[in-house]
Formats: C-alpha cells, structure tokens, sequence
C-alpha cells in the first residue's frame, strides 16, 4: 500500500467548523438507522445569504458562456473600471483601477496578502473562523486580541499588544463590518485604530465583505479612507450579492505600492493564472449602477434586520442570555456565560461541547461555538446566522406588503421564517433542560449516537 507523508502544518489544521458541521449532519443522516435521526435542524450555523443571485448578473453569467479564454491576472479591465466606480459612489473610495485586483473569492485573496507579507498577524477575537487556520498554514507568527465587552477592537489595548511585538512588520485583519457581532465600527473608532497602526507602522487588512449588508448605509465608513497608504480593503460579491459560489473577490492595495503590487501579480499567476472570465463578465453587472440591484440591495438588507432585530429580541428576553445587536451581516454573537455552572454541571466543559450538545436530539440546533471563533475553550458564546428561510420568496412578500410597524416586522418573520422562530424558542428550552440538569440523561439516549 502506498504510504503518503503530509506535511506536518497541514495536519495541524483543523476543518472549518461550519463545514464540519455539514459534513457531521451528512455523516449522522447517512448512519443512523433509527426514524428519529431523520430530522431537519434548525441552521443557526450557515453564513451564507438566502437570497437568490440578482437576476441581473445571473443573465450576465448566461450572455459570456462563451468567453473561454484565459483573462488577465489581476482582472479583466472593464471589471476593475467598474469596481472603481463602485467603490466611488458606495464607499466615498477613490480608488484607480491599477490598485484593484480581482480574485476567486477574498477568501484566496486574504491568503494571497498574507503570503507576500512579512510579518506577525494580530487576529482580533470573536473572529471569523476563516482566518486563522490560514495564518497557521503559511506558518506566520501570530498575536490574538481579545475584545472587551463591547466586543470590538480597543485601540489601547492594540497599542499594548504592538508594543511587545518585535517584528519590524505587523499586520491587522479588521473584519468591518464584522462576521461574527453583525457589529460596524464608527468613523471614530476607525479613527482611533488607524491612529496606532500610523504610529507604529501596522499594515491593515480591512475585510469589507458585509459593507454593502449595513442596515442603514451611511453607518459604514471603509479604513481604505480613513488609512489609504496602510490598508488592503477586501470586498466581493458572496454576501451581498448571495453569491458566494460564484468565487468573486477583489482587493483595493494601499495607495503608492507598486513594488508590492508587482510581487503580487506573480504570486497570483504562480497559483491561479486568473480568475474565471464568464464569472468576471457576471461580475461588472453586479458592480454596475442599475435600479434593479438598488432594489435589490435595499430589500435584503431591509430583510436581514428584520430577521435580526427579531433574533436580537427574542435572545435578549431569554434570562441571561446577552446577544450583540446586529447593525450589518446575517449574524450575532450570543454570550451564554451565565449558565457556565449549568454547563459544567452537565458534563458539558468546552464550547465545542456546548454546540454538540444542542444540536443532538431534541433540539437540533446547528450553531457555531466559541471555538471556532477562536475564543476561549471555555467561552460559551456562539455565533448565530438568522438565514433559515426561503429568499426568495421572503423578497417576494417583502416587495407585496412591506411591514411597516413592529407587529406587522414580528408577522413577516412568522410567516417567512418559522424555523428561526422555533429554532430561537428550542434555544430557550434548552436553557431550560440544562437548568433543570435534563440535558446529560436526554442526549444519551440511543435517538443520538455521533
Ligand atoms: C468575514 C468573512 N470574510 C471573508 C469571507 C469569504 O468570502 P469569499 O466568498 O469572498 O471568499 C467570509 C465568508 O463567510 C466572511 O464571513
């Protein structure tokens, strides 16, 4: 039998808990013979949009099929005009083409920054989970900032921690608006966390994925403004435009980084000579102004903060418990530490035993823990993503009768989305069993076995 020896860095890491978590709930479905496994859950645990992709670029796509040929390495021209454009007109960006490359998701973008840059990686926490098993793999030294309890980046307590750093280079992942607190920084924040990273020379990766997700849109300011010649500003169209399998990303360099800029260029033709040319075509319609995508954009948020105002409220009347109120994303962070003691008192000891916990049966919760938000082992905040219902025909009943009061936003997430609503109720009755000490003897019946 063939023997294959992996790479030591690679075994080190773990697979993404969402995905995990996927495959754990295939793997469960697929071995358990009882009738009871047959369950569907309720999916606290998917960041993904419900949405379909805008009609607009979804004709796009079809109309460039046959554009088969190999494109530039840092994006068709026409696609980075009009990137530009946008950046112009949403974000206040004034940015030239030269300074936006174009790449299969921001996700490979992040990883291709990180990989020409020297330097230590300061990972700000709660974060998205995407980061870190990258900065292992690329075996870069890195520092963990923890938040305070307004869970977001203290420009002092940044200060403190470059200050013990030794490297010559640093660098920041901002993740504004944020994945997983559904929270955006203020112009003064910003301000103040770009005043540090001036002083001390700090490079900024500012992941702007959800900046077009901002409940009200005048609330988001990108870092690209406020630090230009220290910020790679990342941005694409897997959120806000739902379309996360399209693989479309683009980052914006800092200003005056030609030499970089240079050094980039080759390791992305190195690695994926470029990005798919139907998808980039796709692309410039989802960039481009037109009143259908205006549309679109100012109904899917309109949804996404209704579902999350909902979520918010509804966590917030469960005693205890202590969710961050969404103002941009699909998400929000629930800190459950009040019931540490019921936690320990049932065996469960780790956040990642909290999440198997409530997903087994009865309550079949998928969501994401503190673990993998690269919180303490013992921090039982999750991240939860209110995205379980059906887009598309939310946004058709959305566009019919837009809910204008607080009963009829409550109706609308009644009618439109039952299973968070169940799904937030089963959170509480959770809580519950756990408080009554119920939980241990419930998930060891046979209905379970992972
Ligand atoms: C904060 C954050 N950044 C980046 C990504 C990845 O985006 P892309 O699909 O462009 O790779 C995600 C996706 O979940 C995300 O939540």
């Amino acid at each position: 039998m063939t023997r294959f020896v992996i790479d030591q860095q690679v075994v080190d890491i773990e697979m993404p808990d969402n995905l995990r978590l996927n495959t754990f709930l295939q793997e469960f479905h697929s071995d358990c013979p009882q009738p009871q496994c047959d369950f569907g859950f309720y999916g606290f645990a998917f960041g993904q949009s419900p949405f379909p992709v805008p009609k607009i670029v979804q004709q796009a796509l079809i109309d460039n099929v046959d554009k088969g040929k190999y494109a530039d390495v840092s994006g068709i021209k026409k696609l980075k005009e009009t990137i530009s454009i946008y950046n112009k007109k949403n974000f206040q960006l004034d940015v030239k083409p030269n300074r936006i490359f174009v790449g299969p998701g921001t996700k490979e973008l992040i990883f291709n920054i990180l990989e020409i840059l020297h330097g230590t990686v300061i990972l700000p926490t709660p974060s998205w989970l995407g980061y870190l098993p990258q900065i292992r793999l690329l075996r870069k030294n890195y520092h963990i900032l923890p938040a305070r309890a307004n869970v977001k980046i203290n420009s002092k307590d940044l200060e403190h921690l470059i200050l013990r750093l030794q490297d010559r280079q640093k660098i920041l992942i901002l993740n504004n608006p944020n994945n997983p607190t559904g929270l955006v920084y203020s112009q003064l924040e910003l301000e103040e966390i770009a005043d540090v990273c001036k002083s001390y020379n700090v490079l900024i990766i500012s992941d702007e994925i959800y900046a077009m997700t901002t409940y009200d849109s005048k609330q988001f300011v990108s870092m690209g403004k406020i630090y230009p010649e220290g910020t790679f500003v990342t941005n694409g169209i897997s959120k806000s435009h739902a379309a996360g399998g399209y693989r479309l990303g683009y980052v914006i360099f800092p200003e005056n980084a030609n030499g970089l800029k240079k050094q980039f260029n080759k390791i992305l033709a190195t690695e994926y000579t470029s990005t798919s040319t139907p998808i980039q075509h796709a692309a410039i319609s989802a960039f481009e102004e037109s009143p259908e995508l205006d549309e679109y954009f100012e109904v899917t948020t309109k949804i996404h903060q209704i579902m999350g105002d909902y979520t918010f409220n509804r966590l917030s009347e469960i005693k205890g418990v202590k969710p961050t109120k969404p103002q941009a994303t699909f998400y929000l962070l629930a800190n459950f530490n009040h019931y540490s003691d019921e936690f320990y008192a049932n065996k469960i000891n780790t956040s990642q035993e909290f999440s198997e916990s409530i997903i087994k049966h009865p309550y079949h919760i998928a969501l994401v823990g503190g673990d993998s938000l690269v919180l303490e082992r013992n921090d039982f905040s999750a991240r939860i993503a209110f995205v379980d219902y059906n887009g598309k025909k939310t946004i058709q009943n959305y566009i019919k009768n837009p809910p204008k009061t607080h009963s009829e936003r409550i109706e609308f997430v009644n009618t439109n989305a039952p299973k968070i609503v169940g799904g937030l109720n089963m959170i509480e009755n959770y809580l519950d069993d756990l408080k009554k000490h119920n939980l241990y003897k419930i998930t060891n019946q046979d209905i379970f076995h992972s």
